[in-house]
């Protein structure tokens, strides 16, 4: 698959999860879809809880996906969002970045659509700057 078929694949996927989402308290359904290294395929939502801090990202339901399939490097990941129906900017939280560092490196993009409305691809490096490190 070419790289623009990739990303294409992942915003489609990506918007798919959007209406799995379980998010009936803040009605902002998120979707993630990634590609690890081997090229293969991960999808998440975020799951919300009557206890407000229970809820899971939908980077983090796509992850776990890809560590449980015995994956351990994301190629590219897409993060949509939406409300009311609509598409809308979805800069990943700042759990989620320390969660996508873990399993990134240099090359690893993160596509978002940033407050500004556009979709921007960005490294870990630029999201998650100064990382924590046992070092
Ligand atoms: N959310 C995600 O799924 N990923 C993020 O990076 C930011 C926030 C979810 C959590 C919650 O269910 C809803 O969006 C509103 O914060």
């Amino acid at each position: 698959m070419s790289h623009k078929a990739l990303t294409k694949t992942l915003k489609d996927n990506a918007l798919k999860m959007t209406e799995k989402s379980f998010s009936p308290y803040s009605n902002f359904q998120v979707g993630a879809s990634l590609c690890s290294d081997s090229d293969r395929i991960f999808n998440g939502c975020n799951v919300e809880n009557l206890a407000f801090p229970v809820g899971t990202c939908a980077e983090e339901a796509a992850i776990a996906a890809m560590i449980s399939a015995g994956e351990h490097k994301i190629k590219e990941i897409v993060i949509v969002a939406s409300k009311d129906g609509k598409e809308v900017p979805c800069s990943p939280c700042g759990a989620c970045r320390q969660r996508i560092a873990q399993f990134s490196d240099k090359d690893t993009l993160i596509r978002f659509v940033d407050a500004s409305g556009t979709m921007v691809a960005q490294t870990i490096s630029e999201l998650l700057p100064h990382s924590f490190s046992f070092e």
